[in-house]
């Protein structure tokens, strides 16, 4: 079980630190691209909380993600420098096309739409990444383009 494995090897790095929570939730969903459900019962009886406190940090932070993301994971930057730039209408459009926002995954679960912030391009802003590959001066028919969505 791939699960329980990252899962106990997390645990196991952050043993007997103090709030030792977090860094384990990174550690798994680093591994395993999200905090699948069954790690949940087996983070709890180790750190000795309850499910429901567990589940209550993964769900407070954005980052965490509880569900596999899509195979193109599409990052906006939401800094200034970009907001200044166009940044607000490329999120908007973004938004709008993929019918999702921000910390979810596009009705044809395609695409999954991050906000980041800065991705050091501010002079060419705005600025986005796609699945780890940074763009520059991205206007929303770039995106498009980029997105292969364009038409
Ligand atoms: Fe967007 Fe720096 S503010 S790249």
């Amino acid at each position: 079980d791939t699960v329980l494995q990252a899962t106990q090897e997390a645990l196991h790095r952050h043993a007997g630190q103090k709030g030792n929570l977090l860094p384990i939730l990174h550690d798994v969903q680093h591994t395993l691209g999200h905090i699948p459900e069954s790690a949940v019962p087996v983070i709890a009886q180790a750190l000795q909380l309850s499910r429901a406190e567990v589940h209550g940090v993964i769900s407070f932070y954005p980052h965490f993600r509880q569900t596999p993301a899509a195979d193109v994971v599409l990052e906006v930057c939401r800094a200034e420098s970009c907001q200044a730039m166009g940044g607000e209408q490329l999120a908007a459009h973004a938004q709008q096309k993929l019918g999702c926002g921000f910390h979810a995954t596009s009705a044809d679960g395609k695409v999954t739409l991050e906000p980041v912030y800065c991705l050091g391009l501010c002079a060419q802003s705005p600025a986005v990444m796609i699945n780890g590959r940074p763009h520059a001066r991205v206007t929303p028919a770039k995106l498009d383009q980029l997105l292969g969505t364009g038409a």
